[in-house]
């Protein structure tokens, strides 16, 4: 199939009128991902609450909005689409305090548990909240044209798919990780788990292990997983966040392969992370291998599709809402089995006669 990639998807389209934007929770990644997107996409974000009342001032003072003094203040902004970037432990309290009827984006991931994703979603339904989580990777440049490019056919269908990750995370920068139960998948892998379902929708079951490192004590930095769909589709998570003998075999790819072709992207962010390298998407469709210009990067450009299209679907402007929280469920399930299939016995090795 002649695919012109230049003709392929990057960005999301805007909303027509952008509404206005309630920040809660001023951590790092509003600072380093929500913050850049809203500005660049020109979304206007008209204020921030922070349990952390000198958080909240500072992040309003860089940014030019204003700082909430409670929660109450935050809630009653008029017409506001809630953004919440809080802990996952805390997003059930500031769901119940938001207005019925409200548009919200929830940071990944949706509880710390999949019970507690379970009574996410029933607020949602019961509140009538437009809920969706932030599931970005499905919106990185670099994966707009992957799946439109699925979508046309241009790869056939698709029967294998692996995620190799070796290479070193500086886990120092999430503080909020140590002591925590389950990190590497919960935290990491999930977006991964995410944009496979995106593509091939639930697997029915998983194998997986997920272990930490000896050089320090987080729960779990590597992943090694299976996830299984249908006989003849091969789907596999090679995670290694501690490869730390330089940049030469570090690796950090998602190949996605049809019966017609093939696609390979590179997450450039995650080396050298928190810098990055360019993100890449090759594509290969009957003949050589064709990079796709992107004209964006991961951060902080998918979050701005991951708000467009929440805006765009408040305003029928979409059909769908991606990642709705009913959908997004279906990912903490997968989260969740991985970690139960981790806990559970591997087959047993038959013993010498
Ligand atoms: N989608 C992604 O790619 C991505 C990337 C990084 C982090 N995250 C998620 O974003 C969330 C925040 O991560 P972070 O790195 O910014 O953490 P952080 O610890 O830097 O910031 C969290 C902020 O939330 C505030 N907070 C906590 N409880 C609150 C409450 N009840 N009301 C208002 N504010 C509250 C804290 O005071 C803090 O300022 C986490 O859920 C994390 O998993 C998602």
């Amino acid at each position: 199939m002649t695919l012109d990639p230049l003709a392929l998807p990057q960005t999301w389209p805007m909303p027509a009128t952008p509404r206005p934007i309630v920040v809660l929770g001023a951590g790092g990644i509003v600072q380093d991902a929500h913050m850049p997107a809203y500005r660049k996409a020109g979304f206007p974000v008209v204020g921030v609450f922070d349990i952390d009342a000198a958080r909240a001032a500072a992040c309003a003072e860089r940014w030019g909005m204003r700082a909430y003094t409670s929660l109450a203040e935050a809630v009653a902004e008029p017409g506001a689409v809630f953004d919440l970037a809080t802990p996952p432990g805390a997003h059930l309290d500031l769901l119940r305090a938001l207005p019925d009827g409200a548009a919200v984006l929830i940071q990944k991931p949706m509880g710390r548990t999949l019970d507690e994703a379970t009574a996410i979603l029933r607020l949602c339904q019961a509140k009538r909240l437009m809920a969706a989580v932030n599931f970005q990777l499905r919106f990185a440049p670099m994966v707009l044209p992957l799946r439109a490019a699925i979508a046309q056919g241009a790869l056939g269908r698709v029967v294998d798919v692996e995620v190799h990750l070796n290479l070193v995370t500086p886990w120092a920068l999430f503080p909020f990780l140590k002591g925590l139960d389950r990190v590497e998948i919960a935290v990491h892998s999930i977006h991964y788990l995410d944009l496979i379902r995106a593509v091939l929708g639930n697997p029915v079951g998983v194998h997986a292990r997920t272990l930490g490192h000896p050089n320090h004590d987080l729960a779990q930095t590597r992943t090694a997983a299976i996830l299984d769909f249908s006989p003849d589709v091969r789907c596999v998570m090679s995670i290694n966040h501690d490869h730390d003998f330089g940049r030469r075999f570090q690796d950090a790819m998602i190949r996605f392969e049809g019966d017609k072709g093939a696609s390979v992207m590179k997450l450039g962010l995650l080396l050298d992370y928190p810098r990055g390298e360019p993100d890449e998407l090759w594509l290969n469709t009957g003949g050589d291998w064709v990079q796709v210009p992107l004209s964006g990067g991961w951060f902080p450009d998918a979050f701005v599709g991951r708000m467009a299209n929440l805006q765009r679907f408040m305003a029928g402007e979409d059909a769908t809402l991606e990642s709705a929280v009913a959908d997004a469920w279906h990912t903490m399930a997968l989260v969740e089995a991985c970690f139960r299939a981790a806990s559970t016995p591997a087959t047993p090795v038959p013993e010498a006669p």
